[in-house]
């Protein structure tokens, strides 16, 4: 697949299960102006920048997301190394298990943090830049459980719907620079924290879902190739789903 985007793209997250093949996508479609963040592991991305003649001591940048200084001290880095973003895909994310009723308060904050502060500080990071150079693209990650909700996930939930929020009002305050952003709210997919869900639940999953299948990881790139490229300039703050139908 040719791509038409023109300039620097920052995908978070990069060596999670959707985030690693997305790079993949870009990598594969010659997009070579990349920077990818990690923030424990590396090993997928590292060997994937590294098939692809990439050194990954130049393309990889590690923060913890939901810290203010880390964001700051990897938006410098980045922009030392590799100038000014283009296109920043939000994708680091996380969820975990437990009903609201016994949910920590610590546990709720680590999630709603972990999504929600962590797409904040990081936008907030790069917008600066992206309006003085009068572009960009920004691409959100949330869930279509934001939509349906779900049992034991309600911090989840909610983070993911407040990035949609985030999402449209952000859009409202850019626009006149040309910096569209837009989220995407996915289904369940087959790669990341996908796999913590046991098998029984996951067939009674896809036998929800129309297309009677999960998503694949690759079905990720074709979406944000476009919203990431100059064809999709007259889109912003949509949220845009993709589900296999289910919502
Ligand atoms: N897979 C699905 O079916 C599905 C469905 C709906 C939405 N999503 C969303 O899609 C995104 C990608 O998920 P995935 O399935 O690819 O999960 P994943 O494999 O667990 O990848 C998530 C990535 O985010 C990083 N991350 C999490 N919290 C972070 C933090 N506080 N600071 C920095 N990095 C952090 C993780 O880093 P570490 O390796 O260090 O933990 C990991 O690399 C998430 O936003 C998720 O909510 C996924």
């Amino acid at each position: 697949m040719t791509t038409t985007i023109p300039g620097l793209v920052l995908i978070t997250g990069a060596n999670g299960g959707l985030g690693s093949r997305l790079v993949e996508g870009l990598l594969e479609s010659g997009v070579t102006n990349i920077a990818c963040h990690y923030r424990s592991s590396t090993n997928v991305i590292t060997k994937l920048l590294e098939a692809h003649g990439l050194p990954a001591e130049r393309h990889l940048f590690q923060a913890e997301l939901t810290d203010e200084a880390e964001v700051q001290a990897m938006g410098q880095a980045i922009a030392d190394r590799l100038g000014p973003v283009w296109g920043l895909v939000n994708i680091a994310g996380r969820s975990s298990n437990s009903m609201s009723w016994k949910l920590s308060t610590q546990e709720f904050i680590n999630i709603v943090h972990a999504n929600l502060l962590s797409t904040f500080l990081v936008t907030r990071e790069f917008l600066p830049g992206m309006r003085e150079k009068e572009g960009g693209r920004i691409i959100n990650v949330s869930s279509v459980i934001a939509h349906t909700g779900i049992a034991g996930a309600s911090h989840y939930c909610a983070a993911k719907a407040g990035i949609e929020g985030f999402t449209k009002a952000v859009a409202q305050e850019v626009a006149s620079k040309n910096i569209t952003v837009n989220c995407l709210s996915l289904g369940y997919f087959n790669k990341g924290i996908i796999s913590d869900v046991p098998t029984a639940m996951l067939d009674v999953i896809k036998s929800r879902v129309p297309l009677k299948r999960l998503g694949k990881a690759e079905e990720l790139f074709p979406l944000v190739n476009y919203l990431l490229g100059q064809g999709s300039a007259f889109m912003t703050g949509q949220i845009l789903h993709l589900n296999g139908g289910l919502y």
